[in-house]
């Protein structure tokens, strides 16, 4: 294995039950601390099983997925849950508890790392509370600490998720389609952001994105998948509209 890559897949191809295709098929990939990778290709491609794949959130059914350097599809759920607190991860739909506050809902980005009962009644020290609030900055929503989450808009709501991925000190950064749901120039900004994130904390950032246009701004190397299959690795400026057209059809 190569000494930077913090990811590998190793052939992995996944059959879910009952289904007569590979959602993945036989995808081999290293992935490395410092990029910052944009998968594309369109509904049903496989991307979001990807990304589940990477965290341990589905087994492959063949193949082998590292981080670093350890086959984690032999891991129980006890050790791939330790896995995932490395990674953080944001959504399309944010996954957020919109009756609680952007400080509530960002300390429980630490629930990963304390697996603790009393964290479900509201018991944070100092100390998380403090580097929630650092996070909250970051995020450029310090004004709105205290406000539920669900008075906030779509582009603030995605700010509070990625404050409360930044919770958990991870190591890679992983986006289902995080700006989906979002304007173009909102979208625009949480790129921006994920990118200033990028490169301050080393990440590995992965992210799934429909806008061909945010991958070859932001991307560093970009992936196409098309029924389960890798088709284009590369870099963004190689994205030709040949390619375009047959990752999209
Ligand atoms: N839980 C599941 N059970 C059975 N089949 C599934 C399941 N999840 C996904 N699939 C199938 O696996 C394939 C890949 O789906 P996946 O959700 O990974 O695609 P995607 O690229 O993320 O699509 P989208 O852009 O719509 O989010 C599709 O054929 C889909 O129907
Ligand atoms: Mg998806």
């Amino acid at each position: 294995m190569e000494n930077n890559a913090i990811i590998e897949l190793q052939n992995i191809s996944v059959e879910y039950p009952g289904s007569d295709h590979f959602a993945i098929e036989d995808l081999s990939l290293t992935m490395e601390t410092g990029e910052f990778i944009c998968v594309l290709g369109k509904s049903g491609a496989g991307k979001s099983t990807m990304i589940r794949c990477l965290n341990g959130l589905q087994i492959p059914t063949e193949g082998h997925v590292l981080f670093e350097g350890n086959d984690i599809t032999a891991y129980k759920e006890n050790k791939l849950r330790e896995v995932r607190t490395n990674m953080g991860m944001i959504f399309q739909h944010f996954n957020l508890i919109p009756r609680l506050s952007v400080m509530q809902n960002v300390l429980t980005g630490t629930f990963g790392k304390r697996n603790d009962v009393l964290s479900l009644i509201g018991y944070f020290d100092q100390k998380e509370r403090e580097q929630a609030r650092k996070a909250i900055d970051a995020v450029e929503l310090s004004p709105h600490t205290n406000k539920r989450v669900e008075h906030l808009s779509g582009g603030q709501k995605q700010r509070v998720a990625i404050a409360r991925a930044l919770l958990q000190r991870p190591k890679v950064f992983l986006g289902d389609e995080p700006v989906a749901s979002l304007d173009p120039g909102t979208a625009n900004r949480i790129f921006q952001l994920l990118k200033r994130i990028h490169e301050k904390h080393q990440l590995l950032t992965l992210i799934n994105v429909h806008d061909v246009n945010l991958a070859k701004k932001y991307a560093t190397r970009v992936l196409a998948l098309k029924d389960g299959k890798l088709i284009f690795d590369g870099k963004p400026e190689r994205l030709t509209e040949e390619l375009l057209e047959t990752i999209y059809e």
